[in-house]
């Protein structure tokens, strides 16, 4: 195939005499028959004792991994678990993932499988061997049902939740090129991710090693749901191997093992590899395999033509614990998912798999994929599925040109297109969020869900039992055998509360091989406009756009200093208008604020299609406007001295508070797309790894550069600490330098005796519920000693929920970082998870107890979902929860009166529909403050 195939396949000697002596000499296990065997060619003088073994081996040399023929009968899944109840859904909105595409019907799950999809009855039910008395019967009330999610790319349970250094088996340190690592051996059953993951939908999970090396080592997926056994093994679906106390006992027929490779950047950075060198790491491992292979090969072309002497002067069939993983990519047995994120670096490796002859299953993150899909196509044997986030880029370099129109173009260019997580890189609770993000930036629909379904279950080797929703047939009659067959598979679905493509949707119960996962689920009711598949704006310009600049297209927007007219408003800062109407700006004003007539001088007219005017959102948290490309030093403002650790420079003088305005940068990629997604301001502080950050500063992020006018918002807004667990020095040292910094004013200098004296805000990035309560203890102290009140604002808080009554009663707000919580650390082991595993979230009790509640975020490349994470929050917390008022107030005023700023009023125009929704796009910023429109 394209050119390679027709080279003559390198030739290599079998052996010298020397060895073929030797092994003579050595093989005492030999036993020539002459003539024992008549079936055996006339060429064979002698058969090797284990000849059997030897031609059974060479007899399956070739095969490669498929699916049994009785499979297809089966009645029961090989993961039933004896004595789980049958379960009978009635009337939902399945989607299937297959040609019937949605049927509304009934779900029939039983003995691990999908036994009936579609309209069928009791009868029915009783024929297939169901008591009626025995089954659960859940009424779906309409409710939408998906397979359940498969996440093609999950580090969980090798990478812990919280972390911890005891458990952290993602990546071995000790060589480029480990194939003969199995991730199986690392899988920690324990995890907190299982259930909360399960919680979001997801069933199935690859799990692989990292990406530190070039090849990191073998996966296995496996079912999140927890077994009898509680082993890593029990949860494996299809596992190549068994053992069963005696022996390993390879499947038969041969299932898919999974290799993970990884280029670019994460070997360069763990093992100093160039992308040569990596490369060249490879070709050699692939080297090894191949001399391997060529010698079982040329072995068994000995065998099948019984010249049993040669065999003989051979040895043993050669093999290679090292190397036999990849003599299986070789054979075709292997699907590679390989971590690639660059032109440079699918082109190595399309080129190696034309040089080695195997194909790559996913290319995974793959931020440049839909710039070079003809490269792709290149690769041999088939063309790669690519396995991507949504929205996650630019936090290295080769992230830099990442798309949020990359899966719509993918799949225009004939690309399998898959959403995966990259647990706990993004939360896998959360993964079909990248699918309705996928969606919202013009992926197909069916190909947005199946992107989280059926396709990693096909990129999987799964697709005959994983990813759809299909019943057996058991009334097909197979003619020739007159026999009834069924391919049910797995009961592994989600009961949703709303259409799964529709923001915050969240599923009421989750089945795991027919087993409820769920217990005593909350579930909210979802407004109706959410039951069907969200209508989406036109991002093909957009699109287009990003392929023509090469990933990079111009995100400055236009600006208009004169009159602006904005048509067919459907509403003004939530006021909606009875009918839509067109409203007037100039200079950034609002000059006519509702049935305006057009004026002559207007320089633009943008038709908002019945879309709303917002004011503009605030993000918090990350480094916006500090930091460009998180892992390129050369693109940030850097980091600040830890002044616990010392080595402050002196000449910062006794008083070394790092002032964030001083290291400002504008026009970043990941600040212009929040701009573009209705954040108008950041707030940031420096960043710092260390006790004390310094003063952050609010920024506009639609800003050319600082001396713009209105591109500083506020040059100094708070004072920022950190306290964590786990840092070199203890928590209360930190406490104690706390209390000595806020009440000896003469060691807090000038910024900590502000704070002290509530001149400014004190922000401490803190998780852990006991350390906030002794931060409420010294607060209590220090307002007492200073006689004044200390503006404490905690932020990250993923335990104050805990603490709601206190934090109430002590007028200390919270900034939640981020917005849906997750164990990442174990000072937030005690996270409120939410609908459905808890009735209320961390932010709806705070909110409850009239405790002050911004959202914050942790990475700059997510500041432009704002809008959505309020509006999830407000949908998580049920119809009688957080209003519409409150939701944006998490994300603005609240944000301000915490840190005490008093941000410009911009308004954001959002074309198409309101700013929590998915058919919303924003096309302009109204900026009175910086006397401008900007137009997108
Ligand atoms: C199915 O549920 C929908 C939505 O609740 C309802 O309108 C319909 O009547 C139900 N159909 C049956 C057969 O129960
Ligand atoms: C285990 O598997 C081995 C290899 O196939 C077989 O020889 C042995 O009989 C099996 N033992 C049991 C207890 O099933
Ligand atoms: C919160 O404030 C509201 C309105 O002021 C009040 O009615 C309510 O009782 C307060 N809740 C708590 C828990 O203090």
């Amino acid at each position: 195939m394209k050119g390679f195939d027709s080279a003559p396949a390198p030739r290599r000697a079998l052996g010298s005499n020397i060895l073929l002596l030797a092994a003579l000499a050595t093989c005492s296990a030999w036993l020539y028959l002459l003539g024992a065997d008549s079936s055996t060619p006339a060429t064979s003088h002698a058969l090797p004792q284990n000849y059997q073994h030897i031609l059974s081996t060479c007899a399956s040399l070739h095969a490669t991994p498929s699916i049994a023929s009785s499979f297809h009968d089966r009645t029961e899944s090989d993961r039933y678990v004896r004595g789980s109840e049958a379960t009978w859904i009635r009337n939902a909105s399945i989607w299937t993932g297959s040609r019937d595409g949605v049927v509304h019907g009934d779900v029939l799950l039983g003995r691990g499988l999908i036994k009936f999809v579609g309209s069928f009855n009791a009868q029915q039910v009783r024929d297939m061997g169901f008591e009626l008395d025995k089954l659960k019967i859940v009424n779906a009330n309409g409710a939408w049902v998906t397979p359940g999610i498969v996440d093609l790319h999950s580090h969980m349970g090798v990478d812990a939740a919280p972390s911890l250094r005891g458990a952290d088996d993602t990546n071995s340190l000790h060589g480029i090129t480990q194939p003969w690592l199995r991730s199986l051996d690392g899988i920690n059953t324990h995890d907190m991710a299982y259930e909360l993951s399960i919680s979001g939908g997801v069933t199935t999970a690859l799990i692989i090693p990292g990406s530190a090396g070039s090849i990191g080592g073998q996966g296995f997926t496996l079912k999140l749901r927890p077994t009898a056994e509680r082993s890593p093994f029990s949860k494996l679906v299809e596992p190549p191997f068994a053992y069963n106390g005696s022996g390993i006992v390879p499947a038969t027929p041969l299932r898919w093992r999974y290799l993970k490779q990884a280029c670019g950047e994460n070997p360069h950075g763990v093992y100093g590899a160039t992308r040569m060198d990596s490369i060249w790491a490879l070709r050699v491992a692939y080297n090894e395999a191949r001399k391997v292979k060529e010698r079982q090969d040329a072995y068994c072309a000995k065998v099948d033509a019984g010249l049993w002497r040669d065999v003989a002067a051979l040895g043993e069939f050669p093999e290679s614990l090292q190397w036999e993983a990849l003599v299986d990519v070789l054979r075709g047995r292997v699907k590679i998912q390989t971590h690639c994120y660059e032109a440079v670096d699918f082109d190595g490796l399309v080129r190696l798999t034309n040089e080695f002859k195997f194909p790559i299953a996913a290319f995974h993150h793959a931020h440049e994929a839909y710039l070079v899909p003809d490269l792709l196509k290149k690769a041999y044997g088939s063309t790669p599925a690519i396995a991507m986030f949504a929205t996650n880029a630019r936090y290295k370099r080769e992230a830099y040109r990442g798309s949020e129109f990359a899966p719509k173009i993918l799949a225009e260019n004939g690309i399998k297109v898959v959403m995966k997580s990259d647990h706990p890189v993004l939360n896998s609770r959360f993964l079909l969020y990248e699918a309705q993000q996928a969606h919202y930036y013009g992926l197909d629909a069916d190909l947005a869900l199946a992107a989280v379904t059926s396709t990693p279950a096909e990129i999987l080797g799964l697709d005959h039992r994983l990813g759809f929703i299909q019943e057996g047939a058991p009334y097909v009659l197979i003619p020739l055998f007159g026999m009834f067959t069924e391919l049910g598979y797995d009961a592994d679905v989600v009961v949703w509360d709303s259409h799964p493509l529709s923001l915050g949707a969240t599923p009421t119960q989750v089945y795991i091989d027919g087993i409820a996962q769920l217990k005593d689920p909350f579930a909210n009711e979802k407004p109706s406009a959410f039951q069907k598949v969200p209508e989406t704006p036109d991002f093909g310009d957009e699109a287009k756009k990003a392929v023509e600049y090469d990933g990079l297209p111009p995100l400055t927007p236009t600006p208009n200093v004169g009159v602006v007219a904005f048509t067919n408003v459907g509403s003004f800062n939530a006021q909606a208008f009875s009918a839509p109407t067109t409203i007037v700006v100039e200079r950034g004003q609002v000059v006519c604020n509702a049935d305006c007539v057009v004026p002559k001088d207007v320089g633009r007219v943008v038709d908002l299609k019945g879309g709303a005017l917002a004011p503009g959102l605030v993000t918090f948290g990350a480094p916006l406007g500090l930091v460009e490309i998180d892992a390129e030093s050369s693109t940030s403002d850097g980091v600040v001295h830890d002044v616990l650790r010392g080595g402050v420079p002196s000449i910062l003088g006794s008083d070394p508070i790092i002032r964030a305005v001083d290291g400002l940068q504008f026009s970043g990629r990941s600040a212009l797309l929040a701009y573009r997604s209705g954040v108008t301001h950041a707030i940031s502080a420096p960043v710092s790894y260390g006790f004390i950050s310094g003063l952050s500063a609010a920024v506009s992020l639609g800003a050319a550069h600082r001396l713009e006018k209105g591109a500083i918002a506020q040059r100094i807004v708070a004072l920022h600490i950190n306290i964590e667990r786990g840092a070199r020095e203890s928590v209360s040292t930190r406490i104690a330098a706390l209390r000595r910094l806020l009440l000896d004013a003469e060691a807090g200098g000038e910024w900590f005796s502000k704070a002290a004296k509530g001149e400014i805000p004190l922000v401490v990035d803190v998780a852990n519920a006991d350390i906030m309560a002794t931060l409420l203890e010294l607060k209590h102290e220090v307002d007492e000693a200073v006689g004044s009140k200390l503006r404490l604002v905690l932020a990250r808080a993923t335990e104050a929920y805990l603490l709601a009554p206190a934090l109430a009663r002590a007028n200390v707000g919270v900034i939640l970082v981020p917005s849906r919580p997750y164990p990442a650390v174990w000072d937030m082991a005690r996270m409120l998870p939410g609908p459905p595993l808890t009735e209320k979230s961390a932010i709806s009790v705070l909110l409850e107890h009239n405790v002050t509640v911004g959202l914050g975020i942790e990475e700059s490349w997510s500041a432009r979902n704002t809008r959505f994470d309020i509006a999830w929050a407000a949908l998580e917390s049920g119809p009688e929860g957080i209003s519409r008022a409150t939701a944006f107030a998490l994300a603005s005023s609240n944000l301000e009166k915490l840190l005490g700023v008093d941000l410009p009023r911009d308004i954001v125009a959002y074309e198409g529909g309101e700013m929590f929704s998915l058919s919303s796009k924003p096309v302009a910023v109204i900026s009175s403050s910086r006397e401008r429109v900007d137009l997108f």
